[in-house]
C-alpha cells in the first residue's frame, strides 16, 4: 500500500467503498502470477481521489478491456485457464463507483500487469 499519510476525505458509503475495493483486490489476487505483489495507490486531484489497484499477471488485450465492464464477461485467458468465476465483478464495481459520481477504468499489458483505477469525489470541507 503506497498511500500518503493524509488523504482528503471522499463522499462515499463506507460499505459500498469496501465492496468496490475488495472486488478489485480479489481479482488482483486471483489473476496474479504466483507470489506477485498487489499494489494499492492513491492520487489526489482538486476534485477527486483516484484509487489504483495494480497486479502482475496474465492481464488482458486492448480489445477485452472495454468488454470487462459488461455483465458476465470473462477474458479468453480466464475462461481458458479453468479458473471459475461469474464475470460480474467489474460490472458491479462500475455501477457502485458511478452511483457515487466517480468513474472506473482499466489498463493492462498482456502477460505483464493490470491496473484498475477508480475515482471518488472529494467531500466538501
Ligand atoms: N486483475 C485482473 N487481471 C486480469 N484479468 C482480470 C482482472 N480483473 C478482472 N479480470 C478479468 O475480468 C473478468 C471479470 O471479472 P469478475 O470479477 O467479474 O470475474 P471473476 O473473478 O472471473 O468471477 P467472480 O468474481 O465471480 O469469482 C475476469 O474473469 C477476468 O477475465
Ligand atoms: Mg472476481
Amino acid at each position: 500500500v503506497v498511500v500518503p499519510e493524509t488523504v482528503p476525505p471522499v463522499e462515499a458509503d463506507r460499505g459500498r467503498f469496501e465492496q468496490i475495493l475488495v472486488n478489485l483486490l480479489r481479482n488482483a489476487a486471483k489473476y496474479s502470477f504466483a507470489d506477485a505483489e498487489v499494489l494499492v495507490e492513491t492520487q489526489v486531484t482538486p476534485t477527486e481521489v483516484v484509487i489504483s489497484v495494480t497486479n502482475y499477471g496474465p492481464g488482458m488485450t486492448p480489445d477485452e478491456i472495454p468488454r470487462l465492464f459488461t455483465r458476465f464477461y470473462r477474458t479468453r485467458e480466464a475462461e481458458g485457464s479453468g479458473i471459475p468465476g461469474l464475470g460480474l465483478g467489474p460490472y458491479i464495481a462500475k455501477g457502485l463507483v458511478e452511483a457515487h459520481g466517480g468513474h472506473i477504468w482499466a489498463e493492462s499489458e498482456a502477460d505483464k500487469r493490470t491496473t484498475f483505477h477508480f475515482t471518488l469525489p472529494r467531500a466538501m470541507e
